[in-house]
């Protein structure tokens, strides 16, 4: 079976085309970046617009890289949600448009689901059960995973996600949208221990995150201190190093109350190499073993809905003509396959 996978939930159009036993066929990204860059953010309007140019011609250009045509296909899946709706409904109308043109079956897809379902992409793919980090620009979470749709949410950001975070620190450093990956280049020439941030919610029981104060920690040390590169990357690595230590205190927490020693990461922030090397040392530690996707399938991507939508249309999940995009979807409400 081969299916289409569609995403445009964000700021980024991505295509792919997925064959059960020949893997990802081809995949097409194209990232706003420069349409929002002077506005230091997404703006909603602008990202519709721009998928409804983009998203046709990158699937005429995969079937052509994978040298298909439609009559190849087996099923057409889209985003359906979470995530900013005009978006989410250029991939909707287009994706359910194509499965009716098309005579095949149409399948929405849960954006997180398919962050979490990236690292099976890989070629050491991670087994169930184990417990997930999805950390992106607009979820952080610990899911725990017995399977396919069978989804404990073990805890949440109560305000900012992680990724949110690193975007609004970078924007105070006087970086570019989207500030955390440039955030993360530049701590990797700070001094360690100049600055010290706090561990939001680490020191009582539970899962849940919190990052806003700790943005707003770093926005009073900002403020304070030079404008020097020295000091905005001293403060950039005692940032990042306080999400970091966050985030793997509470994975820890969670493998343990869970009596896993399985972890899979995911999401834009799982492309931070950084926070990749900090999991690998507790996982080490406890005798386990750590799962991410490439860093190309971290961030947005249409070959993670694929994948996801492909598991999805295998267990009959598939939608008549109406179509719903659903901006807030949330993980554990998915049926278990
Ligand atoms: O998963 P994603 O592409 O989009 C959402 O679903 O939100 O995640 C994007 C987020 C942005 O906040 C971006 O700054 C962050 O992931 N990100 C990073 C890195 N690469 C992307 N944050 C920290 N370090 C990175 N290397
Ligand atoms: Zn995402």
């Amino acid at each position: 079976m081969r299916i289409l996978g569609i995403e445009t939930s964000c700021d980024e159009t991505g295509i792919a085309i997925y064959d059960e036993e020949q893997g990802i066929m081809a995949h097409r990204l194209y990232s706003q970046i420069a349409v929002h860059a002077d506005y230091g953010g997404v703006v909603p309007e602008l990202a519709s617009r721009d998928h409804v140019r983009k998203t046709i011609p990158l699937i005429k250009e995969a079937l052509a890289e994978a040298g298909l045509t439609p009559d190849d296909l087996d099923g057409v899946a889209y985003t359906a949600g979470p995530g900013l709706v005009g978006a989410l409904l250029v991939g909707c109308s287009i994706g359910r448009s194509l499965a009716y043109g098309w005579d095949l079956p149409a399948v929405p897809v849960h954006h997180m689901e398919g962050h979490l379902l990236a690292p099976m992409l890989e070629d050491e793919a991670p087994e169930f059960p184990f417990v997930a980090l999805l950390v992106s620009g607009g979820h952080t979470m610990l899911v725990r995973v017995d399977g396919i749709g069978k989804y404990q949410l073990l805890g949440e950001s109560v305000d900012d996600a992680a990724g949110e975070a690193f975007d609004k620190t970078a924007k105070l450093l006087g970086l570019d949208y989207p500030g955390g990956p440039v955030l993360a280049k530049m701590a990797e020439a700070g001094t360690p221990g100049r600055f010290k941030f706090p561990r939001p919610m680490t020191n009582k029981p539970g899962l849940d995150f919190s990052f806003s104060g700790l943005k707003t920690a770093a926005a009073v040390t900002i403020r304070a201190e030079d404008e020097s590169a020295q000091t905005k990357a001293d403060i950039a690595y005692a940032f990042q190093d306080a999400v970091i230590d966050t985030l793997a205190i509470k994975c820890r927490r969670a493998l343990e109350q869970c009596g896993l020693n399985r972890l899979v990461i995911a999401g834009g922030v799982s492309a931070n190499t950084a926070l990749r090397e900090k999991l690998a040392l507790v996982m080490k530690k406890l005798n386990g073993e750590v799962f991410y996707p490439r860093p190309e399938f971290c961030t947005d991507n249409g070959a993670m809905i694929a994948y996801a939508g492909m598991q999805r249309l295998k267990s009959g999940v598939t939608t008549d003509l109406t179509f719903k995009a659903n901006p807030r979807w949330s993980l554990d409400s998915l049926p278990p396959v």
